[in-house]
């Protein structure tokens, strides 16, 4: 009889544990990398506040449409070290694994450093992390961070310089690069080419790499000095040249750790970033967008509607659709971390408060599988609630026939007697 109240009493308690898991969210954090994968955007590791490195992988649910400010958040397995200044990339080759490249790698939640890899593999069907052996690792990238690769068709992934990180008490901590790096997905092959030419910027800029196989590198830093804004640095995929293009239009103030995305018609949004003062701190948290033509180099400033993003540096963006998604960063100079996101719909410039799926053929399929999803949803919760329910009422019944035979039971019959009978 007990036994019966024991399961009521878990069922009712798990059903709540469930629904408490679903509610999740993740805490503010800032220095993430993010992958958008299907219909998931990923968020990887990240600075928790004050500065925990985390181990935490999140993402964002973009399959059905949602009010920005209640996102549909899921967590996912941690990775195997704290994880900040890193950069992921999605493989071509079958579109699930993502690579997590460079970074500051620590103990899970501790301030000791971890030495162990350079390069983590997430499957994202199985959920479940490895370390891929790489043949030819160049030993002098190990902890570079404050990078952002980007990956060809055929899995070549190429990081450009970066900084290293040797320790929190040592001065100075950190060394910076101009190096290309690249690692070979299909054979898992990393080869490090030195620059003959001279390269500006070094870390905290973005890399966004058009159809024609060029890298755009925009903004970024070299210690205090930051890259001119007009004088865009080109890598070029095919030949292993760099080249210098001279942008003209708006003039967009120098920044760091700003976000880029690419359309499809060949502009680079960028968005937010800093600058820091000559200590390395933070001195100042931009809030713009800022549009480069790919074809004609050229800077403009959209005129934008909506309730604007606030400032954010430090924080990650994708492109969904027509929406260019800002997650989590810092918002001011007070190491104020935010863990919002913020959706620009590009079609017109104007940062939205719902996510709405557009309404294509290909939407209007996973639309429907969505509402599938959502009906089975529906039919197991409302199979838990009767199962409760019935659960309940058997206990019930059983327990006041109990309590009967109890009322009745004349004196001195044994236990086992009423069992029996
Ligand atoms: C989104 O949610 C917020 C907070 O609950 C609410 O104030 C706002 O009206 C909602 N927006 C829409 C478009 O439903
Ligand atoms: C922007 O475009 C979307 C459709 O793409 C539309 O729903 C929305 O009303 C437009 N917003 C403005 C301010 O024009």
């Amino acid at each position: 009889m007990k036994s019966l109240y024991y399961i009521l009493f878990l069922i009712i308690f798990s059903s709540r544990y469930f629904f408490i898991i679903c509610q999740n969210v993740p805490s503010p954090r800032r220095e993430q990398t993010s992958t958008l994968v299907g219909t998931k955007l990923y968020f990887f590791g990240g600075n928790i506040s004050p500065t925990l490195p985390s181990n935490e992988v999140w993402y964002l649910d973009l399959s059905s449409s949602f009010n920005i400010s209640t996102p549909p958040w899921h967590s996912s397995t941690v990775m195997p070290v704290g994880y900040n200044f890193g950069t992921s990339c999605l493989s071509p080759i079958d579109n699930s694994t993502v690579f997590l490249v460079g970074g500051r790698t620590w103990i899970a939640n501790t301030f000791d450093y971890s030495n162990i890899s350079s390069v983590y593999q997430f499957n994202s069907k199985t959920s479940q992390w490895t370390i891929p052996a790489i043949n030819n690792f160049n030993s002098s990238f190990l902890s570079r961070n404050m990078i952002q690769a980007v990956i060809d068709k055929n899995g070549k992934m190429f990081i450009f310089g970066g900084t290293n990180f040797i320790s929190l008490t040592v001065t100075p901590n950190s060394t910076f690069y101009n190096d290309m790096n690249t690692l070979d997905i299909s054979t898992m092959t990393w080869s490090t080419q030195i620059q003959s030419q001279s390269v500006l910027i070094y870390y905290a800029y973005t890399a966004t790499l058009l159809s024609n196989g060029l890298i755009v590198y925009i903004g970024g830093r070299r210690g205090s000095s930051y890259a001119n804004m007009a004088q865009i640095q080109t890598f070029d995929t095919k030949s292993y040249t760099w080249s210098t293009k001279f942008a003209s239009g708006t003039t967009i103030a120098s920044r760091g750790s700003h976000s880029a995305v690419l359309t499809q018609d060949g502009n680079i949004i960028i968005y937010g970033g800093s600058t820091d003062d000559s200590s390395g701190k933070l001195s100042y948290v931009l809030s713009d967008i800022a549009v480069l033509n790919t074809n004609s180099w050229v800077w403009t400033v959209p005129s934008i509607s909506g309730i604007n993003a606030p400032p954010l540096t430090e924080h990650s963006a994708a492109l969904y659709k027509n929406y260019m998604i800002l997650g989590f960063g810092a918002t001011s100079t007070s190491a104020l971390y935010t863990n919002n996101i913020y959706m620009l719909d590009i079609q017109n410039y104007t940062w939205v408060t719902t996510f709405n799926i557009p309404t294509t053929t290909n939407q209007e399929q996973s639309n429907s599988n969505n509402s599938a999803n959502l009906y089975i949803g529906i039919g197991i919760g409302v199979g838990v609630f009767i199962l409760v329910v019935v659960l309940f009422v058997v206990g019930l019944f059983i327990y006041k026939n109990r309590h009967k035979q109890e009322i009745i039971a004349t004196p001195g019959t044994s236990k086992d007697d009423r069992i029996l009978k």
